[in-house]
């Protein structure tokens, strides 16, 4: 695996650096991811941006629920791998080193990524479908307790759908660190996700280096300073 002089050198010099991950860097950890490979994941015969929407919510929240609880049961034996954990070393290198993912399966955090910017909320939480009340849903699969325990409504996962607006702050966060940022990496991710991927557009017309890290081509790499071709757990180490 290659990484160019010109990179290790703009790398070694980088004050401000960003990274923007997605399912990709999690595949390594026996994640599914989304897309690739030509294939679209499917759950019950259901397109998973089908049963991954807000229409779901309103329409069916047990066969919700059935999916991301599917989920977080593969998820409990997952562990990071060697990309989540040279990120978290990356955070003590640089001046300013921000981390936002699209990723809800916690594997930055417990790689040691400290103020992960998560675009898409956390599997391991669920909120209320009334007064919104945050539960942390962590090692209960299937989930507990099924209703808030004040207003009694129905709980949710705390994941963003499709059809919904990113939490409130997060996204908003992540544009003002990709606008300053002098090297802006999106590793694991399809770039077909907005607004997340419009970070790596606005980190490139603000000036910033854009590098690629995806075994597969994606929308973006034509716009990218850098592509490179390989597995992230195989080439974020050899930075
Ligand atoms: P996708 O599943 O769309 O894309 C995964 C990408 O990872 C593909 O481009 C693969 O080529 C790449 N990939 C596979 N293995 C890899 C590896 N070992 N190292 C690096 N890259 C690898 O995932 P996202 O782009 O994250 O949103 O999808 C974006 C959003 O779409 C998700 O957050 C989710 C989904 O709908 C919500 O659920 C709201």
């Amino acid at each position: 695996m290659l990484i160019s002089d010109e990179l290790k050198e703009k790398f070694e010099a980088a004050k401000r650096v960003c990274v923007l991950t997605g399912a990709g860097i999690s595949a390594e950890s026996g994640v599914p991811t989304f897309r690739g490979g030509g294939n679209v994941a499917v759950w019950k015969g259901m397109p998973f941006d089908q049963i991954s929407s807000v229409r779901m919510v309103r329409e069916n929240l047990a066969e919700v629920w059935e999916w991301f609880d599917y989920r977080r049961g593969f998820l409990k034996d997952c562990q990071p791998n060697a990309a989540h954990f040279a990120l978290a070393e990356w955070q003590n290198k640089f001046d300013d080193f921000t981390l936002v993912t699209q990723n809800i399966d916690g594997l930055h955090a417990a790689a040691g990524s400290r103020d992960v910017i998560e675009l898409h909320g956390n599997i391991n939480r669920a909120y209320c479908t009334c007064c919104e009340r945050r539960f942390d849903i962590r090692g209960a699969i299937p989930h507990t307790p099924e209703n808030c325990d004040e207003c009694f409504a129905p709980l949710r996962p705390d994941v963003v759908l499709f059809g919904e607006m990113l939490p409130i702050g997060a996204f908003e966060k992540a544009e003002k660190k990709a606008r300053s940022c002098d090297l802006f990496f999106i590793v694991g991710t399809s770039a077909l996700v907005y607004p997340a991927a419009g970070l790596a557009e606005l980190a490139k017309y603000s000036g910033a280096s854009l590098v690629e890290v995806n075994p597969e081509e994606t929308p973006m790499s034509g716009f990218c300073d850098e592509t490179i071709r390989g597995k992230a757990g195989e080439v974020l180490p050899l930075f």
